[in-house]
C-alpha cells in the first residue's frame, strides 16, 4: 500500500477483552492481559506502516462503573505494562501521552504516567496516545471551562472564540484530528470517545475481539480506508477535479 493511503491518524477502542475470555470460559482480566498484547502487536505495526498517531481508549470514564475487582486487575496490569513496556517505546522512538483525568488514579499509577511522559518526551516518530479515565464529554467541558477562563481574563472576546481555539483546549491540542477510526469486538458505538475530534474521521467496525486484532486485521481497516473518498463537504466532482 503507498504512503499515502496511510492514515495519518488512527484512533481505535479497543474493544471485546472480556468476551474474548468468556470464549475460553477465562475470567474477564486473561482477556485484559491478552488485549495487552494485541497492544504491543498493534504499536509496533502502525508505526511500521507509517502510521504518524496512535490513539487507543484503555479505559473509559464509565469504566469505574465495572465491579471493583475488574477496576482493579485493570490498574493493576497498567502499572505492570507501563513499567515493562516504557523503555522498549523510548528506544523505538515512540512519544507516549496519556489523554484523560490521570489525577483521579492512584499517587503510584499517576507518577509512572508522568514518569513516561517526560522520558519519551523528546521523541517523534511515533505519536502514541492512551486514553485513560477519558471521556469525550470530559474532554468538551474541560477545553470549555477553559475558554470560558480565558473569556473572563479579558484574552479572548466571546464573539472571536472560533472552533480550533476550543481544539487547542483539549486532551489532544497540537494534533490532527484522526483519519481513521477502528472499533473492535462487533459494536457500532463511539462509546464517548474522541466525540469532537471524530467529526471528519472515516469509520471502520470490526467483528474481530480486540485480543484477535492481528496487524493484518489492521492491515483490512487500512485497506478499506484507502478506497473511501473523503470529501469534508465537498461534491464527488469538486474531490476529483
Ligand atoms: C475492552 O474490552 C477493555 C476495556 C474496556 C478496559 P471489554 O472489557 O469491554 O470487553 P467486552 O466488551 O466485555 O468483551
Ligand atoms: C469502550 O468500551 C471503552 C474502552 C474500550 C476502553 P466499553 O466496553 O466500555 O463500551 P460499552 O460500554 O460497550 O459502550
Ligand atoms: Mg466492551
Amino acid at each position: 500500500m503507498s504512503d499515502e493511503n496511510i492514515p495519518n491518524h488512527v484512533a481505535i477502542i479497543m474493544d471485546g477483552n472480556g468476551r474474548w475470555a468468556k470464549q475460553r470460559k477465562l475470567p474477564r482480566t486473561a482477556g485484559h492481559r491478552e488485549g495487552v498484547k494485541a497492544t504491543q502487536e498493534i504499536i509496533k505495526a502502525s508505526g511500521e506502516a507509517g502510521v504518524k498517531y496512535l490513539t487507543l481508549f484503555a479505559f473509559s470514564s464509565e469504566n469505574w462503573n465495572r465491579p471493583k475487582s475488574e477496576v482493579s486487575a485493570l490498574m493493576d496490569l497498567f502499572m505492570r505494562s507501563l513499567k515493562n513496556e516504557v523503555n522498549n517505546l523510548a528506544e523505538n522512538g515512540v512519544r507516549l501521552k496519556f489523554l484523560g483525568d490521570t489525577k483521579a488514579f492512584s499517587k503510584k499509577l499517576f507518577q509512572q504516567i508522568q514518569m513516561s511522559e517526560e522520558m519519551t518526551s523528546d521523541n517523534d516518530k511515533l505519536y502514541l496516545n492512551i486514553a485513560v479515565n477519558y471521556g469525550g464529554k470530559w474532554d468538551i467541558l474541560e477545553a470549555t471551562k477553559k475558554l470560558i477562563q480565558a473569556v473572563q481574563d479579558g484574552k479572548l472576546s466571546v464573539s472571536d472564540i472560533k472552533d480550533t481555539d476550543l481544539d487547542n483546549k483539549l486532551a489532544t491540542q497540537d494534533m490532527p484530528a484522526p483519519d481513521l477510526f477502528i472499533r473492535t469486538g462487533g459494536e457500532q458505538r463511539l462509546s464517548n470517545f474522541l466525540l469532537w475530534q471524530l467529526a471528519y474521521a472515516e469509520l471502520y467496525f470490526c467483528e474481530a475481539l480486540w485480543p484477535d486484532f492481528s496487524p493484518s486485521e489492521l492491515n483490512k481497516a487500512f485497506k478499506s480506508f484507502a478506497t473511501r473518498q473523503r470529501r469534508f463537504g465537498k461534491t464527488q466532482e469538486q474531490i476529483e477535479e
